[in-house]
């Protein structure tokens, strides 16, 4: 074979090549792509078109197991994140053929595959420019800053009457006219976001910040949150109808998203919300107001995000009341809702001010989150978050 490359090798005459049988190759053809060690050397071994390919096992994104992929044309294809490499040269798809991973020589003799020992050319990486995202989180001077997240699944191009997006609208009204804060609202039915596709699954390595997601894909708009949940808000209103005793599906959308917000915890003890409130308008036509309430404490509390005494403003009928149609204008005109809220925004921008004041989560955290253990990644009954696939 004559792999294609413009990495001068490390040639036979300068050292000679230490070749290792790797064994028979016929055996190589099916499965076409297999990680292998050689010493202690991963090596995705290849076959494409009956041409053997050896590069390096290890990606240069985030260290993906190359081998475990799946081949795409002649080029390797990461389980983790979907970079490519050439099976045979190593190096990154067109236009990013400088990304390359380092490549053995290959052979066949006596009907055997063989490897060199040692990579025949080095690994290069490109630099990238960092994502927006990455830069270390730190509060900008100003005034206090609320984010208003609405859950509420309504279509946006067809406005109708959302009782918890109008609460919340009602609370981030407050904060502007009454606390002379910012105030910003993001309706997550208006972002086109791809579902977290749980690439913890494959290895907490795998899930990275910025999200491996967002990295990838530029027009997925969920980078907005992020922004404004990591870099922007002091304050975070989150709004949730119930549905079917939950919060509603885009809450959880969004939520699994987030797994890498806390994972940075658990890979890197690096905690990207400090000295934040979270508090939560939660309506329903019927119940289970406690049980959203929960999970939503839970869910922020592992995030890093402290509350103020009451963090949520909850209103449902109760079980039995099905007419859904005096619902909209129960909360429409009820006055104790409004005052609730407005009363919510203010305990949590209290809260905010004696947290950014006192600095209480500026200093270092060891292994927040409700896993002090130091053997998180020992093993897979240590694994956080997202549940195996
Ligand atoms: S694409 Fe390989 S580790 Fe991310």
């Amino acid at each position: 074979m004559s792999p294609r490359s413009a990495e001068p090798e490390r040639t036979e005459d300068a050292e000679p090549l230490d070749w290792i049988d790797v064994g028979a190759a016929v055996d190589f053809h099916d499965p076409p792509l297999r990680q292998i060690a050689v010493g202690r050397t991963r090596v995705a071994v290849s076959c494409v078109d009956g041409t053997f390919g050896a590069i390096s096992g290890v990606c240069n994104h985030a260290g993906g197991p190359l081998g475990e992929g799946r081949l795409d044309g002649a080029y390797v294809e990461c389980p983790w994140h979907y970079w490519k490499f050439h099976h045979a040269t190593g190096e990154g798809e067109p236009g990013f053929e400088a990304d390359r991973v380092p490549r053995h020589a290959t052979k066949v003799e006596g009907g055997h595959l063989w490897i060199s020992r040692r990579p025949v050319t080095t690994r290069s990486k490109a630099p990238h420019a960092p994502h927006p995202l990455e830069r270390e989180p730190g509060r900008a001077p100003g005034p206090l800053r609320v984010l208003g997240i609405s859950t509420t699944n309504l279509d946006v191009r067809r406005p109708r009457y959302s009782t918890s997006e109008a609460l919340l609208e009602t609370a981030l009204e407050h904060a502007r006219t009454a606390l002379g804060a910012e105030a910003r609202m993001v309706r997550l039915a208006a972002l086109s976001f791809r579902a977290c596709e749980g690439f913890y699954s494959r290895s907490a390595k795998a899930c990275t910040w910025p999200c491996s997601i967002t990295q990838m894909d530029p027009g997925d708009q969920l980078t907005e949150v992020y922004e404004g949940l990591v870099h922007w808000a002091d304050v975070l209103l989150v709004a949730t109808p119930i549905r079917w005793g939950a919060a509603s599906a885009l809450y959880f959308r969004m939520i699994e998203r987030m797994n890498c917000i806390q994972n940075q915890i658990t890979l890197r003890n690096r905690v990207l919300i400090r000295d934040k409130v979270a508090a939560f308008v939660i309506t329903g036509g019927q119940d289970n107001v406690q049980a959203v309430a929960g999970q939503m404490l839970g869910f922020f509390a592992e995030l890093g995000f402290v509350f103020p005494p009451f963090p949520f403003v909850a209103h449902s009928r109760g079980w039995s009341a099905e007419d859904m149609e005096n619902n909209t204008a129960f909360v429409r005109s009820n006055r104790a809702l409004h005052d609730g809220v407005r009363q919510l925004v203010e305990r949590a921008a209290r809260m905010s001010e004696a947290l950014r004041g006192a600095a209480v989560c500026s200093a270092r955290i060891e292994r927040g989150g409700r896993k002090a253990q130091r053997a998180a990644l020992a093993g897979p009954a240590a694994a956080d978050g997202a549940e195996s696939e």
